[in-house]
C-alpha cells in the first residue's frame, strides 16, 4: 500500500491542464502515494445539480489530504440556466465546491505565500517574500445571508441595534444581507497560525490587516484575540494595519511586511495583490489547511479560454505540490521542487504565455522534472 491516499481533483478548464503537469512532477519525484481521482465541478452540477457529489465527500474523509485543480463556477441565474432538465424545478443553488470544501473539512486555514523568484519579469520587486494567513472558513463569505431581509430578523436586531432603525423604510426584497461572523476561536486559531509559521520561519513580525475603527465588534474581535495570542510570541512583534490603508503600503514598501494574517474577504483581496506582486496567478499557489486534513490549489481558476490548450503557467500549480509535500513533511522532496522550480525562472528559456514566451504548460513541467 502506497503511504498516501491524494484525492486528484482537477476539476474544469486548465485546471485539468496544470494538474497534468503536478502529476508529471510528482511521479518524477516518485513520491510514494496513490492519486485517488474525485469527481467536482461544473460538469457535476450541470448533470446531477451538485458540483461536489457525496461520493467525493467520501472519498475524500478516507484521503491523506486532497490536491485541486480550478472550478468554473456562474452566478446564481446563469446556474440555474445549465443545470440539467431533470433538475430544473428542485430549488437546487449553485454553491462553489471549493467554499463547501472549506467549510465541511474545517480547512480553517488558507495559507498564500507571495515569494519573488529571481529573474520573473513579472515581478513587482525581486526581493519580496510574503505570506498571507486568511481565515478559511467565517467572516463575510461565512455563507450567512439573507435576500429577501425577513421582517422577523429585522425585528430581532433592532431590538438588540438602533441603528437598524436607519432601514425602517426600507422593504425586505431591496435589502440584502450578509452576516460578517468572526467567533473567538476561529480569530485565535488563524492568528496563532501566523504565528507558529513567523517563529519557524523566524519572521519578525506579524501584521494584522483588520478594520477595528470601523467594524468595531467584528475586527474588534481580531484585534483583541491577536493581542492575546501575541503574548506567547515575545521574539514577534504583532503589527496592526487597517486594510485600506494596507493595500497602499504594500504597494509602496512591499519588503516591510513577511506574515500577514486576516479575516476571509480581507485576506481574499489582500492575496490577490500580493500574488500580482511576485507574477500574478500563474504564481499564486494555496493551502487550505485544518488540524488534519488539507487541500492544496492554485489560486487561479479554471480560465476557460484557455482550457485544453495546454498553455497556462503551471507553476502556480506546481508551488501547491510543493505545499502539499511540506504538509505531508516530504520537506526534501519540496525543496528539490521549489529549487527546480526557480531555476527554470531564473534561466528563464522555457516560458508560458504570460511571461512573454511560448513553452506549453507541459514543456515548463518537463523542464523543472529535468532540473530536480
Ligand atoms: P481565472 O483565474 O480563471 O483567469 C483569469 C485570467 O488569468 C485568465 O484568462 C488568464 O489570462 C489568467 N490566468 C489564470 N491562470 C493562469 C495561469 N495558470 N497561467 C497564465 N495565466 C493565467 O479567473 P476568471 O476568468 O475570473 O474565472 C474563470 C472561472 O474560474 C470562473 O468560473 C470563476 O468563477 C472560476 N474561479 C475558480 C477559482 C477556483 O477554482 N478556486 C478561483 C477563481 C475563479
Ligand atoms: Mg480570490
Amino acid at each position: 500500500m502506497a503511504k498516501y491516499r491524494i484525492a486528484w481533483m482537477p476539476g474544469d478548464g486548465i485546471g485539468v491542464d496544470v494538474m497534468e503537469a503536478a502529476r508529471i512532477v510528482l511521479d518524477a519525484l516518485k513520491l510514494d502515494a496513490e492519486y485517488i481521482p474525485c469527481d467536482i465541478g461544473w460538469e457535476f452540477w450541470c448533470k446531477e445539480g451538485d458540483p461536489l457529489p457525496q461520493r467525493t465527500i467520501e472519498t475524500l474523509r478516507t484521503c491523506t489530504c486532497g490536491l485541486f485543480g480550478a472550478i468554473t463556477s456562474k452566478p446564481k441565474e446563469e446556474a440555474a440556466k445549465e443545470l440539467a432538465p431533470e433538475f430544473q424545478d428542485r430549488g437546487l443553488s449553485y454553491r462553489s465546491p471549493i467554499v463547501r470544501l472549506r467549510q465541511l473539512f474545517d480547512l480553517y486555514t488558507n495559507l498564500r505565500p507571495c515569494k519573488a523568484y529571481p529573474g520573473n519579469p513579472l515581478n513587482y520587486r525581486d526581493d519580496i517574500d510574503l505570506v498571507v494567513f486568511r481565515e478559511n472558513t467565517e467572516g463575510l463569505y461565512s455563507g450567512v445571508e439573507f435576500h429577501p431581509f425577513p421582517d422577523e430578523v429585522r425585528e430581532v436586531i433592532l431590538g438588540h441595534n438602533p441603528i437598524m432603525a436607519r432601514f425602517d423604510a426600507v422593504p425586505g426584497i431591496e435589502m440584502a444581507v450578509s452576516l460578517r461572523v468572526i467567533t473567538r476561536a476561529g480569530a485565535r486559531r488563524i492568528i496563532r497560525q501566523a504565528f507558529e509559521y513567523a517563529r519557524k520561519f523566524d519572521y519578525p513580525t506579524v501584521t494584522l490587516v483588520e478594520k477595528p475603527n470601523v467594524l468595531r465588534e467584528s475586527s474588534g474581535m481580531m484585534t483583541r484575540t491577536a493581542r492575546e495570542v501575541a503574548n506567547d510570541y515575545a521574539e514577534i512583534e504583532l503589527w496592526e494595519t487597517n486594510i485600506d490603508a494596507q493595500m497602499m503600503w504594500l504597494l509602496k514598501n512591499p519588503t516591510d511586511y513577511g506574515v500577514l494574517v486576516t479575516s476571509n474577504m480581507f485576506g481574499d483581496i489582500l492575496s490577490d495583490l500580493s500574488a500580482q506582486l511576485v507574477g500574478g496567478l500563474g504564481f499564486a499557489s494555496s493551502g487550505n489547511i485544518g488540524d488534519d486534513f488539507a487541500v492544496f490549489e492554485p489560486t487561479h481558476g479554471s480560465a476557460p479560454k484557455y482550457a485544453g490548450l495546454n498553455k497556462v503557467n503551471p507553476t502556480a500549480m506546481l508551488l501547491a505540490t510543493k505545499l502539499m509535500l511540506d504538509w505531508l513533511g516530504e520537506i526534501e522532496m519540496a525543496q528539490a521542487l521549489e529549487n527546480a522550480i526557480a531555476l527554470v525562472i531564473a534561466e528563464g528559456k522555457k516560458r508560458t504565455y504570460d511571461l512573454g514566451g511560448d513553452s506549453s504548460t507541459l514543456d515548463v513541467a518537463h523542464a523543472i522534472v529535468d532540473r530536480l
